[in-house]
């Protein structure tokens, strides 16, 4: 069996350990484990997101996603930033879906829900305000862009997303392809080799 961080049952052995991080100016004791994505800490490109995403003004009880949460950094950011709205985290692999839930409360942040991408459950989530994600770009072209329009077709009306893509690995054409598909997307800024893209629903 292929052992992707995007594979849904891993077939490395679990190598579980506890890392300390900073996310946003706040201090997290997280767990992580092998065959899954950036166990060592958080990655480049999501450092990139929450360095660079805005922050939206928004009401509370608002849906906020995180699609493709791995142990859950951009999770547990957007829960502890807003702690009035309830943060789902989405994912596919099953060791992400353990940690990501472990952490949120390992961090006391009740407004968590993890989601299997997979499950029922997962498409009922719509009318989302704010989705952020470092999406999975090795799962390959086609499945990403079916991702990311299931997804991005779940935005409320003003709901608006945050994605981080890698320049080189197509972050330019994806905006264009996004753009031409019903998702008008900005380049909002670049750092390290990263670009964030704000997108939202054409009305
Ligand atoms: C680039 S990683 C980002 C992980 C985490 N958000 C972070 O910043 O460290 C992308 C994540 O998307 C997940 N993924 C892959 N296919 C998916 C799908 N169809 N639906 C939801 N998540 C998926 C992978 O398992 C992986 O955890």
């Amino acid at each position: 069996m292929s052992d992707h961080y995007f594979s849904s049952q891993p077939a490395s052995k679990e190598s579980p350990r506890e890392i300390h991080v900073s996310i946003l100016g706040e201090d997290y004791r997280v767990k992580t484990t092998s065959g899954i994505f950036s166990p060592h800490g958080i990655d480049k490109g999501t450092a990139v997101l929450l360095h660079k995403a805005p922050l939206p003004e928004l009401d509370p009880g608002s849906t906020i996603v995180d699609l493709g949460c791995g142990w859950g950094p951009l999770t547990l950011a957007l829960a502890s930033q807003y702690p009035d709205s309830h943060v789902t985290g989405v994912d596919v692999n099953e060791r992400t879906l353990a940690l990501t839930t472990e952490n949120a409360a390992t961090a006391g942040l009740a407004n968590v829900t993890v989601v299997d991408a997979t499950e029922e459950s997962a498409a009922a989530i719509t009318d989302i305000d704010l989705l952020w994600s470092n999406p999975p770009i090795r799962i390959g072209k086609q499945a990403l862009h079916e991702l990311l329009t299931t997804w991005l077709g779940r935005l409320a009306p003003t709901g608006v997303a945050y994605l981080v893509v890698q320049r080189n690995l197509g972050s330019d054409s994806l905006a264009g392809w996004l753009t031409d598909h019903g998702f008008p997307t900005s380049k909002l800024g670049s750092q390290k080799g990263f670009r964030v893209l704000e997108v939202r629903r054409a009305h």
